[in-house]
C-alpha cells in the first residue's frame, strides 16, 4: 500500500459519460484491486478498479457526480493503493460481464486468465473493442440468457446491472460480484464499507470488493 502520483498518458472517451485514463507510471496490482483517488470535491478518496490500456496502467471512469467529473479533467492524480483482495478465478471456463468503465479491468483479467469478456452498454462505443459488445437493456438481457457452458462468471457494473445479472446467471455457474459500496479509507480503518453477508459482516475494501453473489443474495 503506497501513496503515489499518477500522470495522465491518454484520455479516451468511450461514451458521453465514460472515459479510459491511462498513466505513465506503473504499479503492481492483482486483478480487480483498486486505488483510492483524491479529489477536490470530497474529503474522502474515491475507489477505481485497476487495469491496463495499450500496455499501460489504466482506470475507466463513468462520470456520475463531482468526483468523477474532477478526475477526468486532471492531468495528475494523487492516489493510494492497491487496495482490496485480488480476484483469483476458480478452475474452468469463465466470463466477465462488465460495463464500459470496466474495460481496463477486463483487459487485465482476460490477459492474465484468458477468460471471455462481454461488455454491456447503454450506448454505442466510440471505439472498437476486442470483446463482444451488446447495446441496450433488451440486448443485455438476451446476452445473459444465452450464456451457457461456463464454470464461473464475474459481474462488475452498477448495482442494478449486477443484481439482474446474478438473478439470471446464478443457476448456470458460480457467480462472483464486485460490490459497489461507498468507501472512505480503502484500508479497513473506517468501517464505512461494511456489508452484511451470510458469513457475517465483511468490509469490502479488505474482504472484497469481489464476493460470491450467493454470500449476499439468495
Ligand atoms: C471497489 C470499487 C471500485 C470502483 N471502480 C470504479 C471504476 O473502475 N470506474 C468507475 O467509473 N467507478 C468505479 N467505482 C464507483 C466510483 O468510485 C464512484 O462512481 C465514485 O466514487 C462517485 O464519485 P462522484 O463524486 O462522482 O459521485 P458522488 O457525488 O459521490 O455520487 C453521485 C451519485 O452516485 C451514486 N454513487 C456514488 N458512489 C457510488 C458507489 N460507490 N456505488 C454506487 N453508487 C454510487 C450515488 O447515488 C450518488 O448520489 C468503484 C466503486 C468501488 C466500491
Ligand atoms: S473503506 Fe474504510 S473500512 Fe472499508
Amino acid at each position: 500500500m503506497e501513496n503515489f502520483s499518477l500522470t495522465r498518458s491518454e484520455l479516451v472517451q468511450l461514451t458521453a459519460d465514460t472515459f479510459i485514463i491511462s498513466f505513465n507510471e506503473w504499479i503492481d496490482f492483482e486483478p480487480i484491486q483498486f486505488i483510492m483517488i483524491e479529489t477536490e470535491t470530497s474529503i474522502v478518496r474515491k475507489p477505481f478498479g485497476l487495469g491496463r490500456w495499450n500496455g499501460k496502467l489504466a482506470i475507466g471512469v463513468q462520470i456520475i457526480g463531482p468526483g468523477t467529473n474532477y478526475i477526468v479533467q486532471q492531468s495528475v492524480l494523487e492516489a493510494h493503493g492497491p487496495c482490496g483482495k485480488g480476484f483469483v478465478p476458480p478452475e474452468g471456463k469463465g466470463a466477465m460481464i462488465a460495463t464500459p468503465a470496466c474495460l481496463p479491468m477486463a483487459l487485465d483479467l482476460h490477459k492474465r486468465y484468458g477468460c471471455d469478456v462481454f461488455i454491456g452498454s447503454l450506448e454505442e462505443l466510440s471505439i472498437e473493442i476486442p470483446f463482444p459488445l451488446v447495446v441496450g437493456d433488451e440486448a443485455f438481457l438476451n446476452l445473459l440468457r444465452s450464456l451457457e457452458g461456463y464454470d464461473w462468471f464475474l459481474v462488475i457494473g452498477s448495482d442494478q446491472m449486477e443484481k439482474i445479472s446474478y438473478d439470471i446467471l446464478k443457476g448456470k455457474a458460480e457467480v462472483f460480484v464486485s460490490f459497489n459500496e461507498y468507501m472512505a479509507c480503502g484500508i479497513g480503518a473506517c468501517r464505512g464499507c461494511a456489508k452484511e453477508t451470510k458469513n457475517g459482516l465483511k468490509h469490502l475494501c479488505i474482504d472484497g470488493p469481489v464476493l460470491r453473489g450467493e454470500e449476499v443474495w439468495s
